[in-house]
């Protein structure tokens, strides 16, 4: 019989053949690329929590500058390298194994930090703090975080979160926070809902379809899919109280 997958196997079959491993959108990119300013100035830019690199390759077609796109797990790294020479991008696009806690890049070497749909695995505050060393005078920073869009915090909807390791605040609170770490706040703004359901869940339900067919009656694989769509349930049920927010700064 085969061996039961683990929940990491899961979230890593499931992920790894989609565009995008979390809410996003070429739009959104587009949209946070024109509050940089010159793009021509970027020369050293790090893509942290990268996944496959939906975003990666997308800020490969405008940036002329060489892109590192980390994540934790080889296989995605793996992954975008090989989208990346399918596009021709590898001698300036190259995926690295490694910890956002812990970044291997020299200090003040930075002239762009992107990152979506990660910072929330470390703490918004955290990452902020801790990566703002990494850029130079004047570097850029564009992060996504999902954060409360209103006043109300609906209690299923923050325990979720809190329990997958992820702390909401509003979107005041973050921007406070982004200029107490050295950053000047010059935007932000919410993702659409396209980018959560269109762009996100819809692949990754067919994907989880896919698992529960191959897998079929198995614990982990119903467990997986239950989270899975518990999170879509929440997001639709509470959306307009929550969401991922594009936070653009520059160090300062
Ligand atoms: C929600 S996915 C987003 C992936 C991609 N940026 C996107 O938007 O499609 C979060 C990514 O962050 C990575 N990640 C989480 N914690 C990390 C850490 N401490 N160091 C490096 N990567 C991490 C995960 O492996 C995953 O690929």
């Amino acid at each position: 019989m085969k061996d039961q997958p683990t929940f990491l196997d899961l979230l890593l079959e499931a992920h790894i053949g989609l565009e995008r491993q979390g809410p996003g959108s070429r739009e959104t990119v587009e949209k946070a690329l024109g509050f940089l300013g010159d793009l021509s100035r970027l020369e050293n830019i790090a893509d942290l929590g990268c996944g496959t690199g939906g975003q990666t390759l997308i800020l490969a077609e405008y940036l002329t500058g060489k892109i590192v796109g980390l994540d934790m797990f080889p296989a995605f790294t793996r992954e975008l390298d090989k989208r990346a020479a399918e596009k021709d991008f590898d001698d300036r696009v190259k995926g690295v194994v490694g910890n956002m806690e812990n970044l291997p890049f020299e200090k003040s070497s930075l002239d762009l930090i992107w990152s979506e749909g990660a910072i929330d695995n470390i703490g918004f505050e955290k990452g902020l703090s801790q990566w703002r060393a990494f850029l130079k005078e004047d570097g850029m920073i564009a992060v996504t975080c999902p954060s409360w869009l209103t006043g109300v915090h609906p209690e299923e909807a923050e325990k979720f979160w809190t329990d997958a390791g992820s702390r909401l605040d509003l979107v005041e609170d973050n921007i406070n926070i982004m200029q107490n770490c050295g950053y000047q706040f010059i935007a932000a703004f919410a993702l659409t809902e396209d980018c959560w359901t269109k762009n996100y869940f819809e692949p990754r339900e067919q994907a989880i379809s896919g698992l529960i067919e191959k897998y079929g009656n198995c614990d982990t694989v119903r467990d997986y899919a239950a989270l899975n769509r518990r999170e879509v349930e929440l997001y639709l049920k509470y959306k307009q109280h929550y969401g991922y927010v594009f936070y653009i700064g520059k160090a300062v």
